[in-house]
């Protein structure tokens, strides 16, 4: 039997801006689960890869990047993330649109996603995991409790991740924001691996006009269920 088979893992799909990333931290701690937030992985591989002036068409740097990543995911007295990678702090650099471009990239390079599956797997630990993805419920944990595909539309994501890097102090127009989620969207949809699409037997969630609570106390209620 799979690590994932005998432990609950609560496996959250989407494209960015779906809110996945608020939606899976607030059931995690609902429930006392672990936290994968799988994005940060890709995310770090990009940082790190540039940092070894690792090039982004070089597939074997690249998985053995994501293969040897030095990470800690750890939190601040007011509970907000720290990532430290290699013992540096690179929260803020993570989050940067920039970071997820770059992310996106080697994401799409399958050497990269299996360098980084067993990493992901050992999230799974009791009591239980939520996981926040693109490819959770149809790749990393196939045999997840529960399965989550998390939409909305490409408007109210664009605004939602608008407002996000405004409260950060970062300036971004909406236009281009929108821009970046349509080529992202286009990229993680039509890339041959891991492809973003829902699990088969995903409960389709679309958080348009619904507010964090809604969503995630319609999360708890699937779980409840089980
Ligand atoms: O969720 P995010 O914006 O942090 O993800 C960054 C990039 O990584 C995004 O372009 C898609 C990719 N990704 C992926 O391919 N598979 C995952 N499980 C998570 C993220």
């Amino acid at each position: 039997m799979t690590v994932a088979a005998t432990i609950p893992v609560i496996a959250i799909d989407g494209p960015s801006g779906s809110g996945k990333g608020t939606i899976a931290r607030r059931v995690s701690e609902a429930l006392g689960y672990h936290l994968l937030d799988s994005g940060a992985l890709y995310r770090l591989t990009a940082i790190a890869a540039e940092s070894q002036n690792i090039a982004l068409n070089d597939v074997n740097g690249l998985a053995g990047v994501a293969l040897g990543l030095d990470v800690e995911f750890d939190s601040n007295e007011d509970g907000s993330e720290r990532i430290l990678l290699s013992g540096k702090d690179v929260t803020r650099q993570v989050r940067l649109e920039s970071t997820g471009a770059g992310a996106s990239t080697v994401a799409a390079i399958p050497a990269v996603r299996e360098s980084l599956l067993a990493r992901q797997r050992a999230f799974a630990e009791a009591p239980g995991l939520v996981a926040d993805g693109r490819d959770m419920g149809t790749n990393v944990f196939t045999s997840a409790a529960l399965k989550i595909f998390l939409t909305a539309s490409a408007e109210e994501r664009a605004r939602r991740r608008h407002k996000q890097l405004k409260d950060k102090g970062m300036d971004v127009s909406l236009a281009a924001l929108s821009r970046d989620i349509e080529d992202r969207d286009r990229r993680d949809s039509e890339r041959s691996v891991a492809p973003l699409r829902p699990a088969p037997g995903a409960r389709i969630l679309d958080s348009s006009g619904l507010s964090i609570v809604a969503v995630t106390n319609t999360v708890l209620e699937w779980v409840a269920e089980l």
